[in-house]
């Protein structure tokens, strides 16, 4: 959810602000870029080298920067475009106070008037503070601006009184945040497993039988639920693709045989799966221990079937909409209709090998779509990530029909 998201966090000077630093880490974490402004009275708290090492950006306090002789003047009204989401956090009474009021009379207010993008405040003070009602009037007219509190919470406070005031945890605040920018997205709330790759089926300690699967088009599909307020449970056959999304669970497997133990072991919990991993459909009957040595003449390894980890979803299924890829070369409609119903699927995915740019490795698929009411939609050539668009498109469309 804030992977790739601008963060403007302003930081005003409440012992809280020493907090920030594990925020700044925690957004960094979930792929966010963070620029920084804070009040003078926070840079009491809580250093500003510190920060600007933290986020990679320097720090801004003041209007004017004075920087070996000559004066640069920071733009509030470009800081509060670059963001897609401010977060002032930890808020101060006074900070609070000139923010539903109009004040400007230093930049993290200057640049909050200025931000046009949704405003999250996190409070933090004394309980009394927190209490008091021309606080709670600071809070009340905030809200009606359309800014968003991440209320305080509940315990030790630095005064040594116990109650309600201290800023909540950074990790509560992350939380809070992609919670609530998942909220009204069409995959918010679901579950989603995803199998993807290949598998390596083991001939002996060096050697295995594989195929030619990136897992580049489960990987895609993976994201695109995350980006959609899904949370993904990812199952890949060996790849060397990597994701870095907070909503995704990344589960690396080699063998068929692991990625059916894994899938089953999530399965009951999910909403939604795709199978869209080159699942071997055979392995070595036995894995020889030793590395096999050459010999002379011809040599057989003989094989036996792997688990049909769609197939045995689909004899599995509750209440998840399950879909199938199909790679065929022949008779490709009917073979992928029939796989539909033998694997009891809701939809699935056919490639042809007939279409240049389609199936395995490369950067785009052609594909059709089929549901299990044999409504059949065939899309262009187009690149995995806009493939992994349609598919999702397709599948929302019948969840929420
Ligand atoms: O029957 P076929 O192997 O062509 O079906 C392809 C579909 O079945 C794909 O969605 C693939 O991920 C899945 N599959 C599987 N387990 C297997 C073989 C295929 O989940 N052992």
């Amino acid at each position: 959810m804030l992977s790739g998201k601008n963060i403007l966090l302003g930081i005003s000077g409440g012992i809280a602000a020493y907090k920030t630093t594990f925020l700044v880490r925690l957004l960094i974490k979930a792929g966010a870029q963070v620029k920084i402004v804070m009040t003078q009275s926070a840079s009491s708290f809580v250093s500003p080298l510190t920060l600007s090492t933290l986020s990679k950006n320097p720090v801004l306090m003041d209007f004017v920067n004075e920087e070996d002789g000559s004066l640069s003047w920071n733009n509030h009204v470009q800081l509060g475009l670059w963001a897609d989401i401010m977060l002032i956090a930890p808020a101060t009474a006074n900070t609070l106070s000139k923010m539903a009021n109009g004040t400007c009379d230093n930049l993290l207010l200057a640049t909050y008037l200025s931000a046009k993008c949704p405003v999250y405040f996190a409070p933090a003070m004394d309980l009394d503070m927190y209490k008091h009602p021309s606080t709670k009037n600071s809070l009340d007219k905030l809200e009606s601006f359309g800014n968003t509190m991440i209320p305080a919470e509940s315990g030790e406070l630095a005064s040594g009184l116990h109650g309600e005031g201290r800023m909540a945890e950074p990790g509560n605040i992350v939380a809070f945040i992609q919670e609530d920018l998942g909220k009204g997205l069409p995959l918010s709330g679901k579950k989603v497993l995803i199998t993807a790759g290949p598998t390596h089926e083991a001939i002996d300690p060096v050697r295995f039988l594989g195929n030619r699967s990136t897992g580049t088009m489960g990987f895609e599909l993976a994201k695109k639920a995350g980006d959609l307020g899904a949370k993904v449970v990812l199952v890949s056959g060996p790849t060397h693709l990597n994701i870095n999304h907070n909503s995704i669970q990344l589960i690396r497997v080699t063998s068929a045989q692991e990625m059916y133990e894994v899938c089953h072991n999530h399965y009951a919990d999910m909403d939604i799966a795709i199978c869209a991993a080159a699942v071997a459909d055979y392995r070595p009957k036995s894995i020889a221990t030793e590395k096999v040595k050459k010999k002379a003449g011809e040599m057989f390894i003989e094989l036996e079937r792997t688990p049909d980890i769609l197939m045995s979803l689909g004899e599995n299924k509750k209440n998840q909409f399950l879909v199938g890829f199909a790679l065929e070369t022949q008779n490709e409609l009917e073979n992928a209709k029939g796989k539909l119903k033998r694997k009891h699927l809701d939809g699935i995915v056919l490639n042809s090998l007939k279409d240049d740019g389609a199936g395995f490795g490369g950067s785009t698929n052609k594909i059709t779509f089929i549901d299990k009411n044999s409504e059949i939609k065939t899309f262009d050539l187009k690149t995995k990530p806009e493939v992994a668009s349609d598919i999702w498109e397709e599948i929302i469309s019948r969840i929420h029909a």
